[in-house]
């Protein structure tokens, strides 16, 4: 398959599906709290999502089962929520929403502190994180490659002493939650398939305290970080178009 470039229309459409995303992270965020369980988070995304007239895009994606997904401290992604897993003081945890409206996708992520009270480190954790995701955002220009996206949030993360894991990577989005060309969180200026208008990119760098190194949890789905560091994870569905990136999920 090859990458599909989407029209000013389909971008219009697209933006609708990203502010929905948008919509549900943020009613997420401030539900956050401890004490509040991952599946509390869960039904309040169902719910907003179902009254939108939207569809989840990640249950039933090859067998997940469920609307987010929610990873804590040392857990990277697809953590699967769970009424068992409450929210705690100083824990850090990873949003991840993705919805189906009128045929097209948006997909986003967000890493947030439970309470008041985390770690200095962990604060950094997440503002390096964060950042990195808009330094790679930056690259997301019409004549750049994917190797200047990846670089660009590697080389920050990198300077700020964590690492960038390998084993997940973003990706294009449009009427598929996963379409070409991957966007990994790492690699070489100038490398990879050239940007075109049109092109819409889920950049989402997921970066640890310590190593690189992924375990799977055997729930088949949890990815957890091999060394015991933490992890954060931010996400954005980006549009590049002839005036620059365009956020859609904004
Ligand atoms: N944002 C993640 C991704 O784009 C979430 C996918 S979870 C899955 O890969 F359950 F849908 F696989
Ligand atoms: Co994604």
């Amino acid at each position: 398959m090859a990458i599909v470039c989407k029209s000013a229309a389909e971008i219009e459409k697209m933006r609708k599906s990203g502010r929905l995303v948008r919509e549900v992270l943020d009613a997420l965020k401030a539900a956050v709290k401890p004490g509040v369980s991952t599946m509390d988070l869960e039904r309040i995304a169902g719910k907003m999502i179902q009254d939108a007239g939207a569809k989840p895009a990640f249950k039933g994606y090859h067998d997940y089962p469920c609307v987010l997904c929610t990873s804590i401290n040392q857990e990277i992604v697809h953590g699967i929520p769970s009424e068992k897993r409450k929210l705690k003081e100083g824990d850090i945890v990873s949003i991840d929403c993705g919805v189906i409206l009128d045929g097209y996708y948006g997909d986003a992520a967000i890493t947030v502190a439970v309470g008041a009270e985390i770690s200095p480190d962990l604060v950094r954790l997440l503002e390096v994180t964060e950042a990195s995701l808009y330094r790679g955002i930056e690259q997301a220009r019409v004549g750049n490659s994917v190797g200047d996206v990846g670089a660009a949030v590697q080389e920050y993360v990198e300077a700020n002493g964590f690492s960038v894991v390998r084993e997940f990577v973003g990706h294009g989005i449009g009427t598929r939650l996963h379409e070409e060309p991957q966007v990994p969180n790492f690699g070489s200026r100038g490398q990879g398939p050239k940007l075109r208008e049109g092109m819409v990119l889920a950049i989402e760098p997921m970066v640890n305290t310590g190593g690189p190194g992924v375990r799977v949890l055997d729930d088949k789905w949890t990815a957890v970080t091999e060394d015991g560091g933490f992890s954060a994870h931010f996400e954005h569905s980006v549009a590049v178009t002839k005036d620059g990136p365009v956020i859609l999920t904004q």
